[in-house]
């Protein structure tokens, strides 16, 4: 067990703080963020501290910490915020769901948020960092990079190799056998067959609105 704070005050961290408390053996103890960030003194009921004053106030040597942060600027935010937690003498707690059927024999790296309902099959390697939102499925012997977020219902086939800091929209599709290189962006509900370039952007179609409304039809 450990005593943990969570750098962050947004919707992850009050995510975060819900699921460490409910479903870990971790206690969140505290809140930080950066001074200029800093707008309140506590937050789910706990102290928030400035980030350049948290090893004084909560030392590393007694406490790990967890970095709640989203996917904003292709995850470079959250990782930035990693590697300084990591500069400044912290271990990071990753999080994985009781409800997630986690079969692979490798445990997933530091700093991970592994939601309910994730299928992580055998023979998976997931890096530092790494978001699964829920219900997604990992295929065996599929690899996801560091600082990657895959969101909620992606189908990642087997022999797939998900690169650094790639964002996966939420019902996208991986072929079995592919590589999305480093920092691809695939949207929601995209169907990709192919390996990816760097920094590559994929979209699916649009829903297109009908001619007729609702009412018009007899369903
Ligand atoms: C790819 C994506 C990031 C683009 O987002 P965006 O830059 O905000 O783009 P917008 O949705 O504002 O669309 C801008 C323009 O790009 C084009 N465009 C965007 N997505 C498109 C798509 N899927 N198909 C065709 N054109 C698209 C359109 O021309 C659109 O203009 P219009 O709709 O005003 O005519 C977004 O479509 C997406 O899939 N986001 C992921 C959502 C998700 O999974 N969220 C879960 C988070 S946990």
């Amino acid at each position: 067990m450990a005593k943990v704070v969570v750098f962050g005050a947004g919707d992850i961290a009050r995510l975060a703080h819900f699921y460490f408390t409910k479903d870990s053996p971790h206690e969140v103890v505290a809140f930080t963020v950066d001074r200029e960030y800093r707008r309140d003194e506590t937050f789910q009921g706990r102290p928030v501290v400035d980030f350049e004053d948290v090893a004084a106030r909560y030392p590393p040597d007694g406490h790990s910490m967890f970095v709640a942060l989203s996917y904003a600027k292709m995850n470079k935010v959250r990782a930035e915020k990693y590697e300084q937690a990591k500069a400044r003498g912290y271990t990071l707690v990753s999080y994985v769901s009781s409800r997630c059927t986690y079969l692979s024999e490798t445990p997933p790296g530091d700093n991970c948020f592994i939601l309910e309902d994730n299928t992580v099959q055998p023979f998976v390697t997931i890096g530092n960092d790494v978001t699964l939102w829920s219900g997604n499925h990992i295929g065996h012997d599929s690899v996801v990079q560091d600082h990657a977020f895959i969101s909620s219902h992606v189908v990642v086939s087997g022999h797939v190799t998900v690169g650094p800091y790639c964002f996966l929209g939420v019902n996208a599709t991986l072929r079995n056998g592919i590589t999305l290189a480093a920092e691809t962006l695939v949207g929601a509900g995209a169907v990709i067959m192919k390996n990816t370039t760097p920094r590559g952007v994929y979209l699916a179609a649009r829903a297109e609105r009908f001619q007729k409304t609702s009412d018009e039809i007899d369903l």
